[in-house]
C-alpha cells in the first residue's frame, strides 16, 4: 500500500511508474462497478483508478495511508472524495457494496492482514465483494534476492519488506474472515521498468526505501550499481535498453458471506 514504510513521491510515481495503475485498469473489469454502487478503493494512490470507478457512475471513496498520495489525488480529481486512512482500521461499518484494491496490500505487513480482512468485511454490506490484486508468491524475487544479498555482503541484515502470499495461503486467510472466494489466480506479468538503462535504479529509488533505509546516502550508488551487475544478464535487454522485472500477481474476488 502507499504506506508509511516508503517515502512516497506522488509526482514521480505518476510520471515514471504509471504502469502500476495502467495494469490495474484490467482489474476494474472484475470489479464491474455499477451506477449508484458505493465502492471503497483501498490504497488508492494518486486516484486514477478511483476516477475510473467514479466514471462508471459509482459513488467511490479513495483512501490511502500516504498524505502525499491523498493530496495528489484530491488535486487531480477534486470532485471525488479521498481520505487518509489505514486499511487496518476503517471506520465504515456496512457502508460499501464493494471494496477494491490494486497493488497496495503487499505493503501491509503479513501480521496485519487479519486486521485488514476483518475491517474490509465490516465495511461491506452482506453479499458485498472484495476485488483485489497484490504481489503474489515469487513477485520480483530476483530483484529482492539480489538486493538483499548485496546488502548482506556489506553487513546490512535486511529481509524482504513486502508480503507476497501464495494463493492457498491467502485464500484460506480470506475465507477465515467470512468471505467466499469466487476467483483466485497467481500469474506472471513481466513488467518493463520505465527509465531505460536507469529503470532498475529508478524502481529501487521509488519503492525500495525499506530495503535501502540503513544504507548511507553516499553508499547507495555503489549498492545500486552492484545490484544492476547481479541482475543485468537476467533482466536487462541491451538492444531495447530496458529492464524487465518478474512481477507475479495474486488476484482474487471474494464475497462477504453472512452468518
Ligand atoms: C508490486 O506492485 O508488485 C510491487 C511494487 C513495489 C514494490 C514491491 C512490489
Amino acid at each position: 500500500m502507499s504506506d508509511g514504510s516508503n517515502r512516497w513521491d506522488a509526482g514521480h510515481y505518476d510520471g515514471e511508474h504509471a504502469f502500476v495503475y495502467e495494469y490495474g485498469a484490467d482489474l476494474l473489469g472484475l470489479l464491474a462497478p455499477e451506477p449508484g454502487e458505493r465502492i471503497l478503493d483501498l490504497g488508492c494512490g494518486t486516484g486514477h483508478l478511483t476516477a475510473e470507478i467514479a466514471d462508471a457512475g459509482a459513488a467511490v471513496l479513495g483512501v490511502d495511508r500516504s498524505p502525499s498520495m491523498v493530496r495528489e489525488a484530491r488535486a487531480a480529481y477534486p470532485d471525488i472524495p479521498f481520505a487518509r486512512a489505514d486499511a487496518r482500521s476503517l471506520p465504515a461499518e456496512g457502508a460499501f457494496d464493494a471494496a477494491f484494491s490494486n497493488a497496495a496490500l503487499h505493503w501491509i505487513p503479513e501480521a496485519d492482514h487479519d486486521a485488514v480482512l476483518s475491517t474490509v468485511r465490516e465495511a461491506l454490506v452482506p453479499g458485498g465483494r472484495f476485488v483485489a490484486e497484490m504481489g503474489g508468491r515469487g513477485n520480483v524475487a530476483a530483484l529482492v534476492d539480489a538486493t538483499v544479498a548485496e546488502l548482506a555482503a556489506r553487513g546490512y541484515a535486511i529481509e524482504n519488506p513486502w508480503y507476497f502470499p501464495a494463493v492457498g495461503e491467502y485464500t484460506s486467510r480470506i475465507e477465515s474472515h467470512g468471505f467466499e472466494v469466487t476467483l483466485a489466480r497467481l500469474f506472471d506479468r513481466p513488467t518493463e521498468l520505465e527509465g531505460g538503462p536507469d529503470g532498475l535504479r529508478n524502481w529501487l529509488g521509488m519503492f525500495g526505501d525499506s530495503l535501502l533505509a540503513d544504507v548511507p546516502e553516499d553508499e547507495r550508488d555503489d549498492v545500486l550499481g552492484a545490484v544492476e551487475d547481479w541482475l543485468r544478464e537476467e533482466m536487462y535487454d541491451p538492444e531495447t535498453e530496458t529492464w524487465t522485472a518478474g512481477y507475479r500477481r495474486l488476484r482474487f474476488v471474494a464475497v462477504r458471506t453472512d452468518g
